[in-house]
């Protein structure tokens, strides 16, 4: 009796159209950056978002994305996205018949999944899979190692659930090891316990990291000569931060650690080269760099879609204004057939007519 009043009160409050499928059909914020408060509904196919600049286009895809992932594609601290002056924010929205909520202060976070509230993300986040594009993605080829970095964690925690919870322990064990490095007096013996769960962690990091690049290889070429005019042969490589023993580079590294009171050695260090027909992509034109990044967002979306049978939701930034038309129109042919795509654009004129794509003005 008590579950049927529950399951009509969850009915009741679900959106009028719910998708089935798996789909972002709702999405509603509160105190989410310039959003008092703002909903959305989505259609399965093409969803186009259009507005001015600071309209929010951009954090509504945000929302989308923490929603979904509980991770931000623009900043790391999540604080960052409450509206200014305010306590907390929520996200809530349907993935397919799921109901999923976030609240988040600076204080603490909630999530629920249909009503009942979650004590881990690890059922939440299997549910929906996604691919950021951004304008500010070709940081991923030219930036620091760090974009690299996030960029593989945040396919391979879609890909594997285990794999968030060990990064955050490595996480953990190096901010210890840090802090003890700064200190005074460098204690070895005490540093050392914390040898044991860095090496554990590390160790796994670096053979999801290592494992997602060998099996991005080949749906990445796929995509890249999809969208590109150019025969270039792409390669992505592994170069491991932790060298190919973690265990003996620490060892050997601790002279360094001590002298700079950081851990010198680790996957906090791991970085990818990419090379195009055997040259590194550093000396690649800015055209092919765009490619290059483009092939890997689009490779990422065709290995989750191999990998769980259907494609991810795909959010794409702003993305179409900076390509000529063949790459535009290269770019909407490899995408994923039959994948649920929210695109943000502050003129409609360019978008192929699809008389079922929807359209949100802001
Ligand atoms: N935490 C916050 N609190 C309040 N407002 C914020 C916060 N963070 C960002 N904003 C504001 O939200 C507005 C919308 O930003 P957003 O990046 O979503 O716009 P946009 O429509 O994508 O713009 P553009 O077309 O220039 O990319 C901006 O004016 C920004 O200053
Ligand atoms: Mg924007």
């Amino acid at each position: 009796m008590r579950a049927d009043c529950n399951r009509a009160r969850r009915l009741a409050a679900r959106p009028r159209r719910l998708y089935t499928a798996r789909v972002l059909s709702s999405l509603k914020v509160r105190h989410f950056r310039c959003f008092d408060a703002f909903e959305a509904e989505f259609a399965p196919g093409a969803n186009f978002i259009v507005g001015p600049n600071a309209r929010g286009k951009t954090s509504v895809l945000e929302a989308a994305c923490i929603l979904l992932r509980l991770q931000s594609p623009r900043v790391t601290r999540l604080a960052h996205v409450i509206q200014h002056e305010r306590r907390g924010l929520v996200v809530d929205g349907y993935f397919g018949v799921r109901h999923m909520q976030f609240y988040l202060s600076r204080e603490r976070k909630k999530l629920a999944l249909d009503e009942v509230e979650q004590k881990t993300a690890r059922e939440y986040l299997e549910i929906a899979r996604l691919v950021y594009f951004g304008n500010r993605d070709i940081e991923i080829v030219h930036g620091s190692g760090e974009g690299r970095r996030r960029f593989l964690d945040f396919v391979a925690a879609q890909l594997d659930g285990a794999y968030r919870k060990t990064l955050r322990d490595y996480e953990r064990a190096l901010r210890s090891r840090n802090l003890l490095l700064k200190s005074a007096t460098t204690r070895w013996r005490e540093i050392a316990a914390f040898d044991e769960p860095l090496l554990a962690a590390g160790v796994r990091v670096a053979e999801g990291r290592g494992r997602l690049i060998r099996e991005l290889q080949e749906p990445v070429n796929a995509a890249h000569a999809a969208i590109s005019s150019a025969r270039e042969k792409l390669r992505l490589e592994y170069v491991p931060g932790g060298g190919e023993d973690f265990a003996a580079t620490l060892v050997v590294a601790r002279k360094d650690d001590a002298r700079l009171r950081q851990t010198t050695a680790g996957p906090h260090r791991d970085d990818v080269a990419f090379s195009l027909n055997g040259l590194s992509s550093d000396i690649a034109s800015e055209g092919q760099q765009r490619t290059l990044v483009l092939a890997l967002k689009l490779g990422a979306a065709r290995l989750l879609e191999q990998h769980f049978g259907t494609p991810p939701l795909l959010l794409l930034d702003d993305i179409f204004g900076e390509l000529d038309l063949a790459r535009r129109a290269a770019l909407l042919a490899a995408l994923p057939t039959g994948a649920q795509q929210i695109i943000t654009t502050t003129h409609l004129d360019w978008a192929p007519p699809d008389s079922a794509a929807r359209v949100l003005r802001l």
